[in-house]
């Protein structure tokens, strides 16, 4: 078991997960309003101002993009209410992990962050990254992305103990999986298709309910820093690796101190020691339900918190006065 972090003790838990419900219930004003970049600043602004009274002194490391292109919750804004006298905490965020579903109404939209203890998660340039991951119970280096996606589930169906026709894969359903789609439907496996939403994607491979065994493809990195620091809390096993597609792009992860560009990150490498992990459904998802307004005006929202040293799981299921 991870050692527990004294610093993480001095921010309270559940704390996180007002964070997250801000930023959801903020979201949810916007559910299939068709516009994704309210609902993305709404979002924001709240989950902002739930941080901003946190005691401790937080280094935003993933969030909204760098500073000349983020009004807010950029990369390296300081959040809390005791900003160079607090614990020192680094702090993963999307305030809204699918702007374009929430937009459209559709499933799986999360208020999500992920926190530790500074410099213990990778400060991941907003670029692509190529990740696989299952969820607990399997031997150690089962899945690999030096590996074809066909090894890989074969590798998986053999240790379930299934044929891989019955594997289930989760994939971003865009024209860069073409290739992966189709070698995954030679093996004869279930494709589930997702719109958007890998870190929901991702988590659900933990989730038997979900029948999900298998995530590929490629999604956001800082997507992929917030997903490995949930499975660090709940089990499982994740590589990742960035993808360039452009010299701007690699100069971006050099300016982050990313050197060997090409390396295959693990789990710890992406999120390590002990580490927080928080979300709120925004819209009704695989994880958790949405943000729901009964006609007196209350809000009900689900939430999960876990946590890296314990391996404890929370859902919060929380009733919010009219508003
Ligand atoms: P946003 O909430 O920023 O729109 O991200 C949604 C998402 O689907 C992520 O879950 C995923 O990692 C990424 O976009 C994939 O990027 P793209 O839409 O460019 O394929």
């Amino acid at each position: 078991m991870q050692p527990s972090s004294d610093i993480l003790d001095r921010i309270l838990v559940l704390e996180m997960v007002r964070v997250t419900e801000a930023a959801a219930i903020a979201a949810a004003r916007l559910i299939g309003r068709g516009d994704e970049k309210a609902a993305d600043a709404a979002a924001v602004e709240a989950m902002r101002a739930a941080l901003n009274e946190l005691p401790m002194d937080g280094t935003v490391v993933i969030g909204e993009g760098e500073r000349d292109e983020a009004p807010m919750l950029f990369i390296g804004e300081k959040v809390g209410s005791e900003i160079g006298t607090g614990p020192k905490i680094d702090i993963a965020l999307d305030p809204l992990e699918g702007t374009t579903i929430t937009a459209k109404a559709g499933p799986n939209a999360l208020a999500v962050l992920a926190v530790a203890e500074e410099g213990n998660l990778l400060n991941a340039p907003d670029v692509y990254m190529d990740k696989i991951a299952v969820g607990p119970g399997y031997s150690a280096g089962i899945i690999s992305l030096e590996k074809s996606p066909s090894e890989n589930v074969l590798a998986v169906a053999k240790e379930k103990g299934v044929s891989p026709g019955e594997i289930i894969v989760c994939v971003l359903d865009r024209p860069r999986h073409e290739k992966l789609i189709a070698e995954l439907r030679e093996l004869g496996c279930g494709i589930m298709l997702i719109p958007d939403g890998d870190v929901a994607g991702v988590i659900a491979t933990t989730n038997p309910d979900t029948t999900i065994d298998i995530y590929m493809g490629s999604g956001g990195a800082p997507e992929g820093v917030l997903a490995a620091a949930a499975l660090r809390c709940v089990g499982g096993q994740f590589k990742g690796r960035l993808l360039f597609r452009n010299d701007d792009e690699r100069l971006r992860a050099r300016k982050w101190g990313i050197e060997d560009l090409d390396k295959i990150y693990d789990l710890e490498e992406l999120a390590k020691g002990d580490c927080i992990f928080a979300a709120t459904g925004v819209t009704h998802g695989s994880l958790l339900a949405g943000v729901k307004r009964s006609r007196d005006g209350k809000l009900t929202t689900e939430s999960v918190v876990m946590r890296a040293s314990s391996g404890t799981v929370r859902w919060v299921k929380s009733e919010h006065g009219a508003r």
